[in-house]
């Protein structure tokens, strides 16, 4: 039995942990033989003094070992799953799930709910009238083999190790901290099984990591973790300080899900869902033309076909493609009207996830309860023109967790104008390809 003061007290000093010394303090935590008091100094010293890839090795190894290892191997053909470091009106799993099956690659993937400013994919298909958003493990690999698309909610069976961890970092101001994100995200990821890999890494106002150099660097630590597996990963580094697409709410966010696999340009929406998708094809050793492949699915109808069978298969109405008010809407829409002339410079997607929150589409706390037709409808992006009394936004509400006249205030002060043209940027500044 190991002395857990005298590990914490290593760390305390700046000190490595062997593997040993690791799992003895992750086996300890999961099956809290280790008390949550320990458990947070040792958090605290990790957040202070680092750790070093070896150790976030060891980390990510042990999270992992907490739980279920899903084993993918009877899936025919190539699987792959996307991790996004979460942002603001995020809805590129719906998009790439589709197109990525549509190409022939089987996506297995483990969601979430949302909580503060960025929204969840789970929340996001419970606005589907009819979806299931949990599966059992035979319907999961069922869908998987026969469909190419399972999305399921995280259950507590994969690194349950995390579960605890994050909750104690989320009250003892240890998030941020990048070999601990480092084995939250790789345990989970890992243990689900997929043959690949794709990360979405965001920065900016309404992400994670507030600059490209952070997000590069948490990249890194991440790629660092493929080997435990053995896959292959790619990364994007990609900004998120205006939010994807136009749309902020779970069921706005599906609405306009399915607009691109109808052939949409929603230009950002588009670039990241086929980088993604691009990715995925190199990670499964078919890259030629890839990109144009994959631009091709959300054109030729395949992708949208996809999605149909992937609500289908989970018992949700994909009547929604055609008839769009099927989905739950709010009561009451209001516009909010530009102040003054100018460009577009930015859209802060911080403020506005926040918004949304107030509005019902996100939670403060994790029992809150979500107005799944709420939301934000921007009617701008960075670089737009814009006049005076031009609508800048729609807000969908019905009941508000803060007065509206709030609201509208922090979506105008959201939306920065200036008088000199702002050329727009794309979103993806960087990708970086494991071995
Ligand atoms: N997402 C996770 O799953 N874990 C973290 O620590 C941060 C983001």
């Amino acid at each position: 039995m190991k002395d857990v003061v005298s590990l914490i007290r290593t760390k305390r000093d700046g000190k490595k942990l062997d593997p040993d010394e690791i799992r003895y303090l992750i086996n300890g935590i999961a099956d809290q033989t280790i008390p949550d008091y320990q458990a947070a100094a040792f958090l605290m010293a990790t957040y202070l003094k680092g750790m070093d890839q070896a150790e976030a090795r060891a980390l990510t190894e042990a999270m992992m070992h907490s739980g279920d290892i899903l084993d993918l191997s009877g899936i025919d053909g190539f699987t792959c799953d996307k991790h996004s470091t979460g942002g603001v009106g995020d809805k590129i799993t719906m998009i790439i799930a589709p197109m990525a099956a549509a190409l022939g690659i089987k996506v297995p993937m483990y969601s979430g709910r949302g909580l503060g400013h960025t929204g969840g994919t789970i929340d996001k298909l419970d606005s589907v009238p009819g979806f299931q958003s949990t599966l059992e493990n035979e319907r999961f690999m069922e869908n998987l083999q026969t469909i190419g698309i399972a999305n399921s909610m995280q259950t507590d069976r994969i690194a349950p190790a995390d579960k605890i961890l994050y909750a104690l970092r989320d009250v003892t101001a240890t998030v941020d901290s990048i070999p601990l994100i480092t084995g939250s995200i790789m345990s989970k990821k890992l243990a689900c099984g997929a043959g690949g890999l794709v990360l979405d890494v965001k920065f900016g106002k309404g992400a994670f990591m507030q600059t490209q150099e952070a997000a590069k660097e948490l990249a890194d630590w991440l790629i660092q973790m493929a080997p435990i597996r053995n896959i292959p990963v790619s990364a994007l580094i990609d900004r998120m300080d205006q939010p994807l697409g136009y749309m902020v709410g779970n069921a706005l966010e599906m609405k306009e899900s399915i607009q691109v696999l109808q052939g949409a340009d929603i230009e950002d929406l588009v670039e990241v869902s086929v980088a993604i998708v691009r990715e995925m094809l190199i990670l499964a050793g078919n890259s030629d033309n890839a990109e144009a492949r994959a631009l091709a699915t959300l054109k030729d109808g395949s992708a949208l076909t996809m999605f149909r069978r992937w609500m289908r298969s989970c018992g949700g109405d994909d009547r929604v493609v055609d008839e769009p008010d099927r989905f739950p809407a709010s009561a009451l829409r209001e516009t909010v009207c530009a102040e003054a002339n100018g460009y577009v410079q930015c859209i802060d997607a911080m403020e506005i996830g926040l918004a949304s929150v107030y509005l019902g589409a996100g939670r403060l706390t994790k029992t809150d309860t979500l107005d799944l037709g709420t939301g934000i409808e921007l009617h701008v992006k960075q670089g737009d023109p814009v006049e005076t009394g031009q609508p800048l936004a729609t807000i969908h509400y019905s009941q508000t967790r803060k007065p509206l006249t709030e609201i509208r205030r922090q979506i105008v002060d959201a939306i920065s104008l200036e008088s000199e043209p702002k050329a727009r940027e794309s979103r993806i500044v960087q990708v970086i390809r494991g071995n």
